[in-house]
């Protein structure tokens, strides 16, 4: 018997992992996160399995299925949104499978914040412009944030942020990355990516309160912010470039460096 933690994808029902589909399909109880996990995915799941919405289930309540599937001798499936090693909440489940004894797997999934740069039409990381990403949110009342790791300290590095868990606080997060940001980068915000409710809306620091009703994007919104976004950038990486030579391409007339 063994607990599989899968990553369910952003949303779209084709944007689970193969592996997590196989998985879906031979498990006959199955726990998932209804407040963020879209019904759509669960077309994956046997026909016979007990689907379990956990969004009003506490830790131990829980605990008790994954009990039961122990002494049924049962896989179960734990679908997360996104990828579940980003905001899953899987470690303190981790940590009552071991003390019970009960084995467990981790399946990989695509995030939202990369299923939002798809959507976007956006590298994340760029030559010369950023080739570092900060995954992060604000303060909530779940999880508090070191202030080595606040918004406005993050921001002094000018990175391409993705910011997960904040819809609901943009003015503030606005006003903390104007510190550091030049008024005119864009930022673009993504809700429900990959589902057919998805909206965005792409602006700049500087006019996107303005721009937009901001109770529309208080849940489910990714928020992208860089120069990477920008669309007017001159760039090139030397990959591609024609002087360059790698292991695998000779540059015309160079040998190989
Ligand atoms: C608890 S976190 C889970 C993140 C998830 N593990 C991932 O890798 O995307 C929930 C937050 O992820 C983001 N999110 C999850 N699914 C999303 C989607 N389909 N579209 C936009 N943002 C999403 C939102 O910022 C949301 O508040």
């Amino acid at each position: 018997m063994r607990v599989y933690f899968i990553g369910a994808g952003p949303g779209a029902a084709d944007l689970i992992t193969l592996r997590g589909a196989r998985i879906l399909n031979n498990t006959l109880m199955v726990l998932y996160a209804g407040s963020l996990v879209p019904p759509d995915i669960l077309i994956h799941c046997h026909n016979n399995a007990q689907l379990i919405n956990t969004a009003s289930l506490s830790l131990p309540q829980q605990l008790e299925y994954f009990k039961q599937a122990k002494a049924e001798n049962i896989d179960v499936a734990r679908l997360h949104s996104g990828d579940p090693a980003i905001y899953g909440a899987i470690s303190e489940q981790i940590k009552q499978l071991q003390e019970f004894n009960i084995d467990f797997e981790i399946i990989p999934g695509v995030s939202s914040f990369t299923a939002a740069a798809a959507s976007i039409n956006c590298e994340l990381t760029k030559p010369n412009v950023s080739q570092s990403i900060i995954l992060t949110r604000i303060s909530g009342r779940a999880s508090k944030i070191k202030e080595s790791e606040s918004l406005e300290n993050l921001a002094k590095h000018q990175a391409t942020m993705c910011i997960f868990l904040s819809g609901s606080q943009l003015p503030i997060i606005i006003t903390t990355l104007l510190k550091s940001y030049a008024s005119d980068t864009p930022i673009a915000l993504v809700y429900k990516v990959s589902t057919n409710e998805e909206k965005k809306h792409i602006s700049t620091l500087e006019n996107i309160l303005s721009e937009i009703n901001i109770a529309d994007w208080v849940l489910t919104t990714m928020l992208l912010v860089g120069d990477v976004l920008r669309s007017d950038l001159n760039f090139a990486s030397c990959l591609y470039s024609i002087n360059y030579s790698h292991k695998y391409r000779n540059a015309k007339g160079r040998s190989h460096e």
